[in-house]
């Protein structure tokens, strides 16, 4: 196992009526901005709750942050928070939201020229305003970790950054709010908290076994509820279990000292800032064509996760390694949630530019630093069609 130090101050409530601990939890002499997104939670009365239960000095508001916030709005709150002196922002909404809200928090106290430096130049951030978080949304781990992913129109790009500064203070998770999601977003979230595991897992073996098993679970139990709340989507169990998964798949516990990935991603922002996918659209395209193109040196890994999720022990060990990169492409269309550019009208034509960038930007990715953009047209080709609609 590798070394590390793990870190984790998010405080998190969990559970039907969560809500009303804003009461508490929201310092009573804040001047608070209220951030949300194109008014979903006005629609499903999260709103409401959340100002019933607020007991602050003032309340103000910023809705319209877009999924895959936009860096261009995200600057208009920033104008708000220092004009009216906002000491405390509230993210109410998806993962969208919050990352968008930990990015206001970092450029409100950003002393540059250019706040885009915080992403781009990795600016250390000294300071930033406290946040804190309704999640309505399980799919991004936002609520417990200190990352946002950022996407600026004029440039098309999309790129994340990390800060401990910007932890929530505290995050609210009341499944109940997740019930209104559509099955498009309801299966995004599944297909998201799977990849966030797959992304920390699927690499080598360092004799992590706790890690291993950590990992497996949350997977599993993914396997199990995302048919379930298909099915149900009105189940306030089955929405509770895919909370709680995506909410442990991403706050930096299974992580610890295991070799991490994290390509599938880099490649999955770029189809979205060129092409428009959901951020779980774009992992659901490019993690099978990737483990394939990576089947070699991510085999023993691949193998373990055979047996281990599917019970796959028959074959020769490619047998075993395409039936497993199998299953999970068939999980994730099983959730509606296509595994193929074709499925979201996307061609041959231009897909080389994504490469090209990530190249350009971070040299070679994945854990051994093997994937270019030679390696990176390979995969997205692979991913094109469906075989049998070639
Ligand atoms: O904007 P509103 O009206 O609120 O509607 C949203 C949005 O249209 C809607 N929605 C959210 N909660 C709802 C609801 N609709 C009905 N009922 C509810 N309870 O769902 C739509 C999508 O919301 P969004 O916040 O964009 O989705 P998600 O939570 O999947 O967030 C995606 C963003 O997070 C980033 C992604 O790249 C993407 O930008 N990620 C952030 C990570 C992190 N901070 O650690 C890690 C992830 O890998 C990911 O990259
Ligand atoms: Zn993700």
């Amino acid at each position: 196992m590798k070394n590390f130090t793990y870190y984790n101050p998010v405080k998190i409530v969990f559970g039907k009526g969560a809500i009303d601990q804003l009461r508490t939890l929201a310092p009573a002499s804040a001047n608070l901005l209220l951030t949300y997104g194109g008014g979903s939670i006005k629609r499903n009365g999260v709103y409401d709750q959340v100002l019933a239960a607020l007991q602050v000095k003032r309340v103000v508001e910023f809705g319209g942050i877009e999924p895959n916030p936009k860096y261009e709005t995200l600057l208009e709150a920033v104008e708000v928070v220092k004009k009216e002196k906002i000491d405390f922002l509230l993210s109410v909404g998806g993962g969208s939201v919050l990352d968008g809200t930990k990015f206001i928090a970092a450029a409100a106290h950003f002393s540059g020229a250019d706040p885009w430096e915080i992403i781009t130049k990795h600016r250390r951030l000294q300071q930033a305003v406290p946040l804190g978080a309704v999640l309505t949304l399980p799919a991004t781990g936002s609520e417990m970790n200190s990352f946002a992913v950022i996407s600026r129109a004029a440039t098309q790009e999309k790129l994340s950054f990390a800060s401990s500064k910007i932890f929530p203070r505290f995050s609210i998770l009341d499944p109940e709010t997740t019930r209104s999601l559509d099955m498009r977003q309801t299966a995004n979230g599944v297909v998201d908290a799977f990849a966030h595991v797959l992304e920390q897992y699927m690499t080598v073996p360092v004799n992590s076994p706790l890690q291993d098993r950590q990992a497996e679970a949350i997977l599993l139990t993914l396997i199990q509820e995302g048919p379930r709340v298909m099915a149900n989507p009105n189940d306030y169990d089955v929405r509770a279990n895919i909370m709680w998964c995506a909410c442990q798949a991403l706050n930096g516990l299974i992580g610890c000292g295991v070799v991490q990935d994290w390509s599938t991603h880099a490649i999955g922002h770029e189809l979205t800032a060129f092409y428009g996918l959901d951020h779980a659209q774009s992992l659901a395209v490019v993690f099978p064509a990737l483990l394939r193109h990576q089947r070699e040196r991510k085999a023993a890994k691949l193998l373990q996760y055979g047996e281990r999720i599917f019970g796959i022990t028959e074959g020769s060990e490619a047998q075993r390694i395409e039936q497993a990169v199998d299953r999970t492409e068939r999980f994730f269309r099983s959730l509606g949630v296509g595994t193929r550019l074709a499925d979201y009208g996307i061609q041959a034509q231009g897909l080389e530019r994504i490469g090209r960038r990530i190249a350009e930007r971070d040299g070679k990715i994945g854990e051994h630093q093997a994937i270019g953009q030679k390696e990176i047209d390979e995969i997205l080709s692979a991913a094109l069609y469906q075989d049998d609609d070639k």
